[in-house]
């Protein structure tokens, strides 16, 4: 074995052995620098027969390239542990106590749900739950929907499969059946929560909430849910008076059906709320149609009652002057804490809503 032959094997085991990037290095140049043994060996060149130098060339040729090729798995071995060491070492003991404190805010809209289930539980109203994924029957069939409303086009409703038996509820109105088929009458119930739409601008998202209420009783007339509405309107934007319509309107779940509207205008680009000549929908309700009382096996002779449907994202637009619906959902911690509440500030009825 040539003096050269002996050294490749050397630095071939020097690579292999070598731990980190400081001792890779310093191998690096002894072989490949400017004295490393590469260059040490072609300058051996010159004093050779122009026969003799093709082989003494292919040779060092032959063991330059694997020595660079071990040189490269040797590198990136030694940055793969290098990064293995750092997670090992910088993993987080999430069971040290927390050194700093970052006091979290109520959304506007859990602050409106828990506003609105004191107005309404000071007059009898109950709080009902119902699940986000619905199927066909209590979100459409159940309501008197027919088969052919729009409102079950694939544009509007997120189904959940291709025939369209489980879908993402659009409205709150399902958690009315579940009430009725659990129990029996009266029912006077609230039930807030999520609901899905395909659509999306400044005063519409994908994902919205509502508030579901229904009263049912007997000689339960119109009139009562205008008081009703009235009451709670007045009460949750603490105010005596409030700019208020009753729009005739449809809904295949009640008859007679209408949409209630509040006044605003538009101050320094903020809502302000109870006046001015623009009117925002903010719910629709109606008399519970009879078909919707006998697929819940409630007696539509005996019983009858109203059912309304508010908008909870847009009563908090208006209550607290925020202009653009989407911003409820982008998760930026500067607006909720602008835009928050106190969690210790509980919303009641005794001490107050908002204030
Ligand atoms: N479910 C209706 C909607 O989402 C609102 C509504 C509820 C109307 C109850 C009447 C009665 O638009």
């Amino acid at each position: 074995m040539s003096e050269f032959e002996k050294k490749v094997v050397e630095y071939t085991q020097k690579l292999n052995n070598s731990k980190n990037l400081k001792e890779l290095n310093s191998i690096n140049s002894e072989i490949f620098g400017k004295n490393g043994i590469i260059n040490t060996e072609f300058k051996k060149l010159g004093s050779l027969t122009a026969e003799e130098k093709k082989n003494f060339a292919a040779n060092i040729n032959k063991a330059k390239q694997e020595l660079t090729n071990i040189h490269k798995v040797k590198i990136t071995e030694i940055l793969d542990q290098d990064i293995i060491d750092r997670i090992k070492k910088e993993k987080i003991d999430i069971t040290l106590p927390e050194k700093e404190f970052r006091i979290g805010k109520v959304h506007p809209v859990s602050q409106v749900i828990d506003e609105i289930s004191c107005i309404f539980s000071e007059i009898g109203f109950s709080v009902e739950e119902g699940p986000d994924v619905e199927n066909e029957y209590n979100n459409f069939t159940a309501l008197n929907t027919p088969e052919n409303h729009p409102a079950k086009d694939m544009h509007d409703t997120f189904y959940l499969d291709k025939d369209m038996k489980t879908l993402l509820r659009t409205h709150t109105s399902p958690v009315q059946v579940r009430t009725m088929l659990k129990g029996k009458p009266p029912f006077k119930i609230i039930a807030p929560g999520r609901t899905y739409r395909s659509d999306s601008d400044q005063t519409h998202t994908p994902m919205f909430h509502q508030l579901e209420g229904l009263h049912i009783d007997k000689n339960i007339n119109m009139g009562h849910l205008k008081g009703c509405l009235n009451y709670f309107i007045k009460q949750f934007f603490e105010v005596d008076k409030i700019k208020m319509r009753f729009r005739p309107s449809h809904f295949p779940f009640t008859e007679p059906s209408a949409e209630v509207d509040i006044g605003y205008r538009i101050e320094n680009n903020k809502i302000v709320i109870g006046e001015g000549d623009k009117w925002l929908e903010i719910l629709g309700c109606g008399m519970v149609h009879p078909n919707v009382l006998k697929n819940c096996k409630v007696d539509p002779k005996k019983f009858q009652g109203f059912a309304f449907g508010i908008g909870i994202d847009r009563l908090a637009m208006l209550k607290y002057g925020i202009n653009d619906l989407r911003s409820f959902f982008d998760c930026d911690y500067r607006w909720l804490n602008h835009y928050g509440f106190d969690p210790l500030d509980v919303p009641t009825n005794y001490r107050g809503l908002s204030k």
